[in-house]
Parts: C-alpha cells; sequence; structure tokens
C-alpha cells in the first residue's frame, strides 16, 4: 500500500454476495424468546450481523475454489492429501500430518491416544472443547495465564502468555503426571490475546528440562504471527510465515481447528514428531474419522486447506483483519464501553461484568448482554463466562474468571460500513444499559450446556 494513504481497504473485491435479511425489533424479540433465550438456537437467516464465531463462517478465495475442483477423492493416497500435507509440514516442520474434520476431533484422537485418568493437561488457557476432551478421559485441564491476562482493562502485548513460573511449578510437583503441556495462540478464551514468541520459547525449555512435549494450539496461529511482528523486539522485519516457523520449531505437537486460520469452512489437523503416538492416534483415527489420508474431509476440502493456510499469512490481509477490528474496539473505548483491551486477533470483547455491575454473575450479566445485542440490533455474538465455563467437573458452580461477549469476526466476510452499524448498535445498548435484565436456567444440559441450554429473564 501507497504509505500516502491511511485508509486500509479490504484487500479483496467481491464476486458472489450472500444477501442478508433484515428483521425489526417486534420480530427479534419474539424469535429470542422462541429460542430460550440462547442465541445458538437462533436461525442464522434471523441474524443482521453474526459475530457468533470466526470459525468456518470465512469467505475463501477464488484460488481455493479453483483447488476444489482438482479435488482427488480417492480413498486412499489421494494427491489432495500430498499437497495438504506439503503445506502444513512447510508451515509447521511437524512430521507426520494427521488430517481431522475440526479441531476437536484432532483433541479427541490426541487425548484419547496418549492420556490416563488423573493426568493434567497445562496450558495458557484450554478453550471448551479442549476442557471437555481432557475431562472426558478423567484428567484436569489446568489454566494458567500470566496475571495480566485476567485484568481486561490493562493494556499489555501479550496477556495470551502462559505463566511460565506456574508451568515450571506444575511440572515440577507432578512428575510422570503431564504427558504433554499446551499453549493456544492465541489465547481465545482469554480474550483473542496474542502468546509472545519469548514466551512459547520459555515454554519450550522448561519443558525440555522435564522431559515433557510441548503442543501448540495453533488455530489462530496467523494472527498470532502478525501480532508478535507488530509487537515483539527484533521481530518485525520477520515475514509472518518466518515467524509461524519459528513459533512451531518449538513444538512436538500441533493441534488445529482450520476452520480459522486455514480460512476455510471445514477441518483441522493434528500434527506431531512422536512415532509412538502417531500409531496410536492414526488407528484412533481410523475408527471414527476415516483412513489417515483423509480424516472426515473431503479431497476438495484438503485442497481448500493447502491454499488458505497461505492466504492466512498474507500480510495485506493480516493487516486489514487485525485493523476492522482494532478499529471497533477504538469506537467502543471512546464512548466507555468496557472492552478487554487492546484488541485481539479475531474479535472484540466487551466486558459484561463492568458494563453491567447491576447484574450479579449467577444472572449471566455476559449472556444477558448478548441477548441484548440481539433484540436491538440483530447482532449475534457469544457468552464466554459463566455459562460456557461456570459448571465444574463435579457438578459445582464456580464463576468464571471474566464475563465477556465475544463478537468475533468472520474472516473476509464484513466491510467497513458493517463494522460502523456494529459500533452505533453496542452504543445504543450501552447507552441503555441499566434497563437489561439478568437470566437465570430453565434447561441446562451437563456438559457443554451453552450450545443447548435454555434460559428465562429474571423476575418475569
Ligand atoms: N481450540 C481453540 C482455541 C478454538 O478456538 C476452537 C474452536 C477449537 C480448539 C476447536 O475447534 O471448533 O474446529 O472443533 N473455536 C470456535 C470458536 C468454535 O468459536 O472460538 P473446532
Amino acid at each position: 500500500m501507497n504509505p500516502l494513504f491511511k485508509t486500509i481497504i479490504e484487500p479483496f473485491r467481491i464476486k458472489s454476495v450472500e444477501p442478508i435479511t433484515f428483521t425489526t425489533r417486534e420480530e427479534r424479540v419474539t424469535k429470542l424468546a422462541a429460542a430460550g433465550y440462547n442465541p445458538f438456537l437462533l436461525r442464522a437467516e434471523d441474524v443482521i450481523i453474526d459475530l457468533l464465531t470466526d470459525s468456518g463462517t470465512g469467505a475463501m478465495s477464488k484460488y481455493q475454489w479453483a483447488g476444489m475442483m482438482r479435488g482427488d477423492e480417492s480413498y486412499a493416497g489421494a494427491d489432495s492429501f500430498y499437497r495438504f500435507e506439503a503445506a502444513v509440514r512447510d508451515i509447521t516442520g511437524l512430521k507426520h500430518i494427521i488430517p481431522t474434520h475440526q479441531g476437536r476431533a484432532a483433541e479427541r484422537i490426541l487425548f484419547g491416544s496418549v492420556l490416563k485418568a488423573g493426568d493434567i493437561v497445562p496450558n495458557n488457557t484450554h478453550f471448551d472443547t479442549t476442557r471437555a476432551n481432557i475431562e472426558a478421559q478423567g484428567a484436569i485441564a489446568l489454566d494458567l495465564p500470566v496475571a495480566e491476562g485476567r485484568q481486561p482493562a490493562l493494556r499489555a502485548p501479550f496477556k495470551g502468555n502462559i505463566d511460565l513460573e506456574a508451568l515450571a511449578k506444575c511440572l515440577a510437583e507432578n512428575p510422570g503426571k503431564v504427558p504433554l503441556a499446551m499453549i493456544t495462540i492465541t489465547n481465545n478464551s482469554g480474550g483473542g490475546q496474542p502468546v509472545a514468541l519469548a514466551n512459547i520459547r520459555g515454554a519450550r525449555e522448561i519443558c525440555r528440562r522435564h522431559g515433557v512435549p510441548l503442543f501448540l494450539d495453533c488455530c489462530r496461529f496467523a494472527e498470532n504471527a502478525w501480532f508478535i511482528k507488530q509487537r515483539e523486539e527484533g521481530m518485525a522485519d520477520l515475514t509472518p510465515i518466518e515467524i509461524a516457523r519459528a513459533m512451531f520449531a518449538c513444538a512436538d505437537g500441533a493441534t488445529m481447528s482450520a476452520k480459522k486460520d486455514g480460512m476455510s469452512n471445514i477441518g483441522g489437523f493434528l500434527a506431531l514428531n512422536d512415532e509412538a503416538w502417531t500409531e496410536t492416534a492414526k488407528n484412533n483415527l481410523i475408527l471414527t474419522e476415516g483412513f489417515p489420508t483423509y480424516g472426515g474431509l473431503a479431497g476438495y476440502d484438503l485442497e481448500a486447506l493447502a491454499v488458505g493456510f497461505y492466504e492466512a499469512l498474507n500480510e495485506d490481509y493480516l493487516r486489514y483483519r487485525i485493523r476492522s477490528i482494532e478499529y471497533l474496539g477504538e469506537v467502543l473505548t471512546k464512548a466507555g464501553v468496557p472492552i478487554v483491551q487492546p484488541t485481539g486477533g479475531h474479535a472484540v470483547y466487551i466486558d459484561a461484568k463492568a458494563m453491567l455491575p447491576h447484574i450479579p454473575v449467577h444472572e449471566f450479566p455476559a449472556w444477558s448482554l448478548a441477548c441484548a445485542l440481539y433484540i436491538e440490533g440483530g447482532i449475534r455474538g457469544v457468552e464466554i463466562g459463566s455459562v460456557m465455563f461456570g459448571r465444574q467437573p463435579d457438578g459445582s458452580e464456580k464463576p468464571a474468571a471474566m464475563e465477556l461477549v465475544r463478537l468475533a469476526f468472520p474472516r473476509r466476510v464484513y466491510t467497513q460500513s458493517h463494522v460502523d452499524y456494529l459500533g452505533e448498535v453496542i452504543l445504543h445498548v450501552n447507552r441503555q444499559r441499566e434497563t437489561i435484565r439478568g437470566l437465570r436456567f430453565a434447561h441446562a444440559p451437563k456438559v457443554l450446556r451453552h450450545f443447548t441450554a435454555r434460559f428465562e429473564p429474571v423476575g418475569a
């Protein structure tokens, strides 16, 4: 881009459009009540701007669509697999590449292959499916974020870092009980905050000392690489792919939901160096996902991914993406809406505990705010708070560390005017925040309850 002009434009033109259906406020009141006040249970066509997730919701490029036409659907040994494998190996440097239909399949296969009851898996912060898959093996998912990662308003460059001291302590105190340690880049549950290369290298050293393999949960590896380039000393001159390679050089393995920085609508992988773990993982894969050269994906999905991993690392794309999110963050911050600072890689996170102090945590302030954003503007976000994380493995309740509403941006889907509209709606909701009421469960499933729970307004 010419440095003379300051406007960062979307680095794409639009070839195929998806119409948005507009609804009225009255219609949305009815639809949300019918959905049990659970935005997951709304029909997508009743949503105006859908920020439920950045996962699998992106727009593919013409190169990906073209690639799909050469999808090789052979059951075993398809060309498409080899192109996929070459791309993943080129970026990660890891030895064995096992495709899976999405991230949680990679998690289930990994943890099902290497964990036993009572084991501990530390991470900066486990994503909900990661935690659930570890707990499903009777093991313990331990979150060790740095202290600054738990303070939403605090501005720091790498709030996604893992607490290295706590990691060292965990490994020293639990010999033989930690089959692997993980780092999630970027730290999704902690606000989409990046992890510094120095922090990954530090974790690598600690793990090596204890003979514990280090895995990256690398769904958003390209976004993390971009932040390292912008914020970490000595990194500005490296390209995103060089930084990505430096991050993966610290890892013995990785789980990936390629629905994020794979720039595709489906896909994932488990990558690892260990021969014995690979053999068990491949056997587990065959049980439920498919043969190791397709892992539950079509050949054309593998083609879209082989192209997508590189597109995610394109600098013009990353600059536009991270800037759109930062821009919304600036609009909200200027108006006094409390958000997780600074804005992260894939989403703006509104701090509902700070915005709605009149709603106690057991009445789910973040969930209530998500409902208000839908009613007022047709915006769908997701609660990352006590509905998602409050239920403990023993069935008891413990408030989550933070009560956040995440507004996650699909990749290459929305434009500047969509973001301006978002700003307007959120500011409107903020002005009338005292009128927002809390919610209580009408039906609460035991596992991953946020997906299907139903609620009713308190005092209704
Ligand atoms: N790890 C992280 C950090 C994630 O964000 C996700 C998914 C997964 C693992 C699981 O991957 O969905 O392909 O099975 N995150 C999505 C989200 C769902 O909305 O943040 P998956």
